[in-house]
């Protein structure tokens, strides 16, 4: 069975996820924070897109009651982006790190990232990035049961236009920030027509101190050609 895909972000009451200058840490509160990692605690695998791994070298790990642990954590990187100090290619979680790339990574780069210990799988491509039923599919042969994405916007908006997102929770932050070049929660082109916007069903409300985090369920839907995200 197909992975289970559930996205979440932190954003302002713009809906941007970061400043213009990529600044995300930290928009959301503490209390929020505390639920997001009872959240990555249930899923088997944690997702990001290279993006954030440059500009933020995330942990993606559990830290919950002053211990830290982890469970697969994943970047998605056509070409070998990551920066080779990155933490989640460095800390003593790295066996538990798989780089998703493809053909289009430098050898040398490649050599460096499987000799630190870490996997590496390269997946086929689609529009010049990797093509995501086939890193579904490889997460799926992996035993993978459930994936937590967490951004960024270029991420989070192929898998919405892939139509492979079953759940979707925005933690709202108090604050605007504004900014027609600061990243929104889903960037990518956009759709035409409101019509072809994707649906979101159920949901689900929890306050922390000022901050609210909204959950739903993605509506399945047949055709994704016109949800160009
Ligand atoms: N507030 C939050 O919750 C939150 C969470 C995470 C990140 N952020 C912020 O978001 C910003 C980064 O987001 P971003 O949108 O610029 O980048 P991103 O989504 O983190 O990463 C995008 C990159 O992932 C790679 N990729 C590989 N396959 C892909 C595919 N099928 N679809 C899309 N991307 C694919 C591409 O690298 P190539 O171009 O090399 O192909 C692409 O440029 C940072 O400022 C970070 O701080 C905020």
């Amino acid at each position: 069975m197909k992975p289970i895909v559930f996205i979440k972000a932190a954003m302002s009451l713009d809906g941007k996820i970061a400043t213009k200058t990529g600044e995300s840490q930290w928009i959301s509160n503490v209390q929020s924070r505390e639920y997001v990692h009872q959240l990555r605690a249930e899923y088997e695998a944690i997702c990001v897109g290279v993006q954030t791994v440059i500009l933020d070298n995330p942990r993606l790990t559990i830290r919950q009651n002053g211990h830290e642990t982890s469970h697969i954590r994943m970047v998605l990187d056509t070409k070998g982006r990551i920066p080779l100090e990155s933490n989640l290619l460095n800390d003593s979680f790295k066996h538990l790190t798989i780089i998703f790339t493809s053909d289009l990574i430098p050898k040398d780069i490649e050599d460096k990232i499987i000799h630190k210990g870490v996997k590496l799988i390269k997946l086929k491509l689609k529009d010049n990035r990797i093509d995501l039923q086939d890193w579904l599919s490889e997460c799926e042969k992996l035993g993978i049961r459930s994936i937590f994405v967490e951004g960024g916007g270029e991420v989070i908006a192929s898998m919405l236009s892939y139509g492979i997102v079953d759940k979707i929770a925005v933690a709202i932050a108090p604050i605007i920030i504004g900014g027609k070049d600061a990243k929104g929660f889903v960037a990518g082109e956009g759709i035409e027509k409101l019509s072809d916007a994707i649906q979101l069903e159920n949901p689900n409300i929890k306050w922390f101190g000022d901050d609210c985090i909204l959950e739903y369920n993605v509506k399945k839907r047949e055709n994704y050609e016109n949800v160009k995200y």
